[in-house]
């Protein structure tokens, strides 16, 4: 990863240390995690976030679990069995982002694909495939970094939303992957960051990110995009994706879905930045995409401090799905999925 951007993953010793993302961008600290409900708990409590960053975590998670089975002195039939509970433990901690549903499956396939094993053989090869979900995905990202940058004009004003920077993947990004690409090829570009309520994870992680790297950008609020957009000040919009279904509808951090059918009323381009680890062709459309509610007190409160008053009710969906037809593109390693449809989608996979 981008070695101006803190180290927020790393697999030390058998233990996997995470750096507190909700913490950011006051305080860098660690969550050191020994145990699969450690791992739970840190992704269903965001202190690791961003749907390859989650799916990192899970890897390493199956890791642990493998740990947790040999101390327990386990067969392998009862270290399988032991796993497949951690799987289901470890799937269950958010919904929406698929690549942890992804990374557990890879998992599976390795368990499936890998007979008569000694226990230290399961924890082994489960080791090295997490690290290599970790590593390959920062391949990926540059990659989708540089098939982005090509959409890219050579002086360009961007938008994006949320996070989907290196602290949300391996290393590098998706949609910051483009915008990362795009600098490093010498063009001239300012960022709009959204600061992206209710968790702020554009004014909190983005802005860090970006004013690490010296990048120029400036925060706005969420409401501000569209006035932006009809004063002609919005070149481009990119942003990453949670789970993208078979026929190219894309979930994504809420109030995404907003910043599309704006940009389809401005005529502004509307790309989706993304791995193929987050596209589930077994999803066929965003209709059967589930989206994550949190705690409303995430939306009544903000930093622990009430904004409404006591007995508020209030809804936090934390994703919304942008139908394919406004999208672009979908950038990915494998090239470009153009007015994305169910073909386009699927021959990204061939590719
Ligand atoms: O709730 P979060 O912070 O996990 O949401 C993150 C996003 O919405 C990102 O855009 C998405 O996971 C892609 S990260 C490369």
């Amino acid at each position: 990863m981008s070695n101006k951007v803190l180290e927020h993953i790393a697999w030390k010793e058998g233990k996997l240390h995470l750096l507190d993302q909700r913490l950011l961008p006051q305080q860098t600290v660690y969550r050191i995690c020994v145990s699969v409900e450690d791992v739970v708990e840190s992704i269903r409590e965001m202190y690791v976030r961003g749907a390859p960053a989650i799916g990192i975590s899970a890897a390493f998670g199956m890791v642990i679990a493998a740990g947790e089975a040999l101390e327990k002195g386990l067969n392998e039939k009862e270290i399988r069995e032991y796993l497949v509970q951690a799987g289901e433990a470890l799937n269950g901690s958010r919904p929406t982002a698929v690549n942890l549903k992804w990374a557990i499956e890879e998992a599976g396939h390795w368990l499936a694909s890998n007979e008569n094993l000694s226990p230290q053989d399961i924890y082994r090869g489960l080791e090295k495939l997490a690290i290599n979900i970790f590593e390959e995905d920062i391949i990926n990202n540059r990659k989708i970094g540089f098939n982005g940058s090509a959409l890219v004009p050579q002086r360009a004003t961007i938008l994006t939303h949320c996070n989907a920077g290196a602290l949300a993947t391996g290393g590098y990004g998706t949609a910051l992957g483009v915008i990362r690409a795009a600098v490093e090829e010498g063009k001239d570009i300012n960022v709009l960051v959204d600061e992206t309520r209710p968790l702020l994870q554009g004014a909190r992680i983005t802005a860090y990110e970006l004013v690490r790297e010296n990048i120029p950008a400036k925060l706005i609020t969420d409401n501000a995009a569209g006035h932006l957009m009809s004063m002609g000040k919005v070149d481009l919009i990119v942003v990453g994706a949670d789970q993208i279904a078979a026929n190219g509808d894309a979930a994504n951090k809420i109030g995404t879905y907003s910043l599309a059918v704006l940009a389809e009323y401005h005529g502004i381009p509307f790309y989706v930045a993304a791995p193929l680890s987050t596209i589930d062709l077994n999803i066929t459309s965003g209709d059967e995409i589930i989206i994550e509610e949190r705690s409303p007190d995430e939306v009544t409160c903000l930093n622990g401090t009430a904004v409404a008053p006591e007995g508020m009710v209030a809804l936090n969906y934390a994703f919304d799905v942008t139908p394919a037809k406004l999208i672009t593109a979908v950038i990915t390693e494998k090239g470009l999925a153009e007015k994305p449809n169910r073909e386009k989608i699927a021959s990204l996979f061939e590719a």
